[in-house]
C-alpha cells in the first residue's frame, strides 16, 4: 500500500520547493546566508536513511561542489569525530526520533559549541514535531504520510527528493550550476511523480521474479555509483521482510 502511495507523497513533497518546474523564492529562504558559507557537508542517518544519504552524497558533490561524508550515526557517535565549523550537518530521519541520529546531532552541537564553532544543523523528517525538527537551525518535511509498515519505502524515496531540492537550493546560493544544467535539474524533478508511477507498472513483472527467486538461500544486490546504495537498499528490504540473508555490492568491486 505504501510503495503505490509514492507518486503522490513525492508530489506533495516536492510543492514545497517548486512552482512549476521553477524553484519557490522563499523555498528554504532563511537558510540561503548560512547555505553561501558552508565548507562541506556531513550526513548523519540510521537504516533506510543512511541509504538515502548515500545517494545524497554522489549528487551533492556534483552539483554543490562540496566534499559530502555520510556515516551511520551509530558509528558517528561513539567515535569522537573532529567537528569542522562551516560545516552543514544533515540528519536524515523518518521519525526524528531514532536514538542514535539524535545522540549525534546533540553531540555535535555540544562540541561545536565548546569549540565555538559555526556550523549548520538541518533534519530532513517525516515527522514535523520531533526532537530532530526542534533541535537543528532548520528543516525540511518529507511529506510522506505516516509509514507504518515495518519497511521504509515512500520515505526512501521522499527523503532522495528532499535531498535533491536542498542540493539544487545550495547550488541556486552558491551559483555552482549552469542556468541551462540548473534548470534541466528542475525540470526532470518536476516530472518523477509521473516516472514512479510508470516504474510501478512492473508490477506483474515483479511477482513473476519473486515466483522464481523466492527459494533462494541468498541474494546479491550489485550496483555502480549512486546504484550502489541502492543496491545497498534493496538487500535491506529482502532480508527484513524475507528472511533472505541479502548483501549489496559495489558493482565493479566484485571481481575483488
Ligand atoms: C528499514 C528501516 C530502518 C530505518 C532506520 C532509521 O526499512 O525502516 O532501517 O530506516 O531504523 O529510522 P529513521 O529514518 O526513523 O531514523
Amino acid at each position: 500500500k505504501e510503495i503505490y502511495e509514492q507518486p503522490e507523497a513525492i508530489q506533495q513533497t516536492i510543492a514545497q520547493a517548486l512552482d512549476g518546474n521553477a524553484l519557490r523564492s522563499d523555498f528554504l529562504q532563511e537558510a540561503v546566508a548560512d547555505f553561501e558559507n558552508i565548507q562541506q557537508v556531513q550526513i548523519i542517518a540510521c537504516g533506510t536513511s543512511y541509504h538515502a544519504g548515500m545517494i545524497a552524497k554522489y549528487w551533492f558533490e556534483q552539483i554543490i561542489d562540496l566534499p559530502c561524508q555520510v556515516e551511520i550515526a551509530s558509528e558517528f557517535r561513539y567515535r569522537l569525530p573532529v567537528v569542522v565549523g562551516n560545516t552543514l550537518y544533515l540528519c536524515i530521519s523518518q521519525s526524528g526520533e531514532t536514538a542514535d541520529t539524535l545522540a549525534a546531532l546533540r553531540d555535535t552541537q555540544k562540541r561545536a559549541a565548546a569549540k565555538q564553532l559555526n556550523i549548520t544543523t538541518m533534519a530532513i523528517c517525516n515527522v514535523t514535531t520531533s526532537s530532530m525538527v526542534r533541535e537543528t537551525n532548520y528543516s525540511l518535511l518529507t511529506l510522506a504520510g505516516p509509514e507504518i509498515g515495518v519497511a521504509s519505502t515512500k520515505a526512501f524515496t521522499t527523503q532522495i527528493t528532499v535531498l535533491t531540492m536542498i542540493a539544487l537550493r545550495i547550488a541556486k546560493a552558491k551559483g555552482t550550476l549552469t542556468n541551462s544544467d540548473y534548470h534541466r535539474y528542475l525540470q526532470e524533478l518536476e516530472i518523477i511523480p509521473e516516472k514512479v508511477e510508470e516504474a510501478l507498472k512492473t508490477n506483474e513483472v515483479t511477482k513473476l521474479i519473486a515466483e522464481k527467486y523466492k527459494d533462494s538461500n541468498n541474494c546479491l544486490y550489485l550496483g555502480r555509483g549512486y546504484n550502489f546504495p541502492v543496491a545497498l537498499e534493496g538487500a535491506l528490504k529482502l532480508k527484513e521482510i524475507s528472511y533472505i540473508h541479502a548483501e549489496g555490492y559495489p558493482a565493479a568491486e566484485m571481481k575483488h
